[in-house]
């Protein structure tokens, strides 16, 4: 039994961090949406497990968060078995696209569609909080408001189809390092929850509250997103932790040696399928 799909991207429209925890994570609130640049997992029932990927250098040990998510589906169900997975990747790392975390909710949802389903959505969202922070986002429909750590989600309906621009400078960001970073006397005062109503009436507002501590660690990201400004685009903000960039509205898209870019645009699934692309 085989079965491929597909593992997208996400961008954070806005991501406000409200407080630093007693736990060492961070409280935020952010609003999430998954976008066309995917992986694709490939997985098949067999003899033994292997996991493989097109990306010599993502470690395939027990580290990859498909591994834990594998290990997280096992331990809740009890159900053991073998599975070889291989992992055409695209989406770039330590880019704040949730590559990894995507590729565990997919495989939560992966091996619960190969073996007929016996675990409900809201169940796979509770295991994906505990292998990341944003693994429930991926089992959303595509568009939701995440506060917490991340990992209360709250589900909205699909923003209208927009086009985006993902710009990826070959410097990468590590999460805990960027949250490390922040001086929390830097973040913005704003409610999210105002901002979150704004936005869905179409007055929306784009900030990250982790650029500053991201331009810190990597001072050219603050160039590179006002050259993207200039190349047009209306809307340029970084994505999670960086160091990726992505870019709305009619900018003129000049490939340079600094970057690598792709051609993304939001997407959403319906209820009960997975995501799929045209
Ligand atoms: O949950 P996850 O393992 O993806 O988080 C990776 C790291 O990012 C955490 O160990 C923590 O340093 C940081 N983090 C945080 N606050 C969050 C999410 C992540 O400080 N809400």
């Amino acid at each position: 039994m085989t079965l491929s799909l597909i593992s997208p991207a996400k961008i954070n429209l806005f991501l406000r961090i409200v407080r630093r925890r007693e736990d060492g994570y961070h409280e935020l609130a952010s609003l999430f949406q998954a976008i066309s640049l995917f992986d694709t997992l490939h997985f098949r029932l067999s003899e033994k497990d292997s996991l493989t990927c097109s990306d010599p250098t993502l470690p395939t040990d027990q580290s990859n968060l498909i591994a834990k998510a594998l290990a997280s589906f096992r331990y809740h169900t009890n159900l053991h078995h073998p599975v070889s997975i291989h992992v055409e990747k695209r989406i770039p790392q330590q880019a704040g696209l949730g590559g990894g975390s995507s590729n565990a909710a997919t495989t939560l949802w992966g091996m619960n569609q190969l073996l007929n389903q016996p675990i409900s959505e809201a169940q796979l969202i509770q295991w994906g909080g505990e292998i990341g922070s944003d693994v429930p986002f991926f089992l959303s429909e595509g568009t939701a408001y995440c506060t917490g750590r991340g990992e209360i989600l709250r589900s909205l309906l699909p923003l209208p189809k927009q086009r985006v621009v993902i710009v990826k400078p070959p410097q990468g960001l590590s999460t805990p390092l960027v949250f490390k970073n922040l001086i929390l006397s830097e973040l913005s005062a704003r409610d999210p929850e105002v901002i979150l109503d704004n936005f869905l009436k179409g007055d929306p507002i784009y900030f990250n509250d982790l650029e500053l501590p991201s331009f810190r660690l990597l001072p050219f990201l603050a160039k590179l997103k006002i050259q993207l400004q200039e190349d047009g685009f209306s809307t340029v903000l970084m994505s999670g932790s960086g160091s990726s960039f992505f870019c709305l509205k009619d900018g003129k898209m000049i490939n340079r040696d600094s970057y690598t870019s792709y051609s993304a645009e939001f997407i959403n699934r319906s209820t009960g399928q997975w995501f799929c692309v045209e």
